[in-house]
């Protein structure tokens, strides 16, 4: 696991969206994982610049979006879907046919589950995943205890995480409770999993998942075993992380 400091939000951003780029740079089709919340959205302005600049190209690459809300359409501004159309795919040239998001309005969900997975497979498997993390440690929607052989499933969101996303609606109710997520292992197979995470509420969970045990309480702790995980963490949200990083740096490690 590489862990690097960034000095700040568009310092992390803009370090993110190079490993991103170059992972388009060599190699064209990429697929790549996608993730929403507040986290990358600086990520997706930069990679919009660098398409429009420098004509980074992604007619060749596939995403597959981590999770989305069961119950909203895609035209709710609240849905992942819509997210992802407004803050990035609407300003690149990438192909419709060749972004996949899970249908939250879907009739027959264990159907979607299981195409969704299918279909990543169909395309190679992920190439690099980019994963925010919650406040109680999910990464996609993959709520503490879960078991971390689930491929893409529904899950029922965790109370913490409600109160988090109710930030984005009026009222309490509209929240939803439910949501079709990628699932751990599904994450896991990714060949490259880039892990961000800013602001000094995250201090205290990003350092759990990386430096204490590998537990179902905190879901991002299984990126411990991943093969090739780079995490940029921004300065506030490191704060937990330097004392652990001088120590390794003296002994060594
Ligand atoms: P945030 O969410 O980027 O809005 O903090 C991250 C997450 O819940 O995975």
């Amino acid at each position: 696991m590489r862990i690097v400091i960034a000095k700040d939000y568009e310092d992390m951003s803009a370090r993110a969206a190079r490993i991103v780029a170059g992972q388009i740079y060599l190699k064209p089709n990429s697929v790549l994982g996608m993730a929403t919340g507040s986290t990358p959205l600086m990520l997706y302005k930069e990679l919009i610049r660098v398409h429009q600049e420098v004509g980074l190209d992604f007619t060749e690459v596939t995403t597959f979006n981590l999770d989305e809300y069961l119950g909203l359409p895609k035209e709710d501004e609240q849905s992942y879907n819509y997210y992802m159309f407004h803050h990035f795919f609407n300003q690149i040239n990438i192909k419709k046919e060749n972004i996949y998001i899970p249908d939250g309005m879907t009739k027959d969900i264990e159907l979607e589950c299981k195409s969704y997975d299918r279909q990543i497979q169909k395309k190679g498997g992920i190439d690099l995943q980019v994963l925010g993390i919650g406040n109680n440690g999910h990464i996609g929607f993959n709520e503490p205890d879960i078991k971390f052989e689930a491929t893409t499933h529904k899950v029922k969101l965790d109370e913490e995480t409600i109160q988090a996303n109710s930030r984005f609606f009026n009222t309490m109710e509209e929240v939803p409770r439910f949501a079709i997520s990628m699932g751990i292992k599904t994450i896991m197979h990714a060949k490259k999993i880039l892990l961000l995470a800013s602001g000094e509420n995250k201090a205290e969970v990003i350092h759990q998942a990386l430096f204490n045990g590998i537990t179902p309480e905190v879901p991002a702790s299984i990126l411990q075993l991943h093969q090739d995980v780079t995490v940029i963490v921004e300065e506030s949200a490191a704060k937990l992380l330097k004392p652990k990083l001088q120590d390794l740096q003296r002994t060594g490690i």
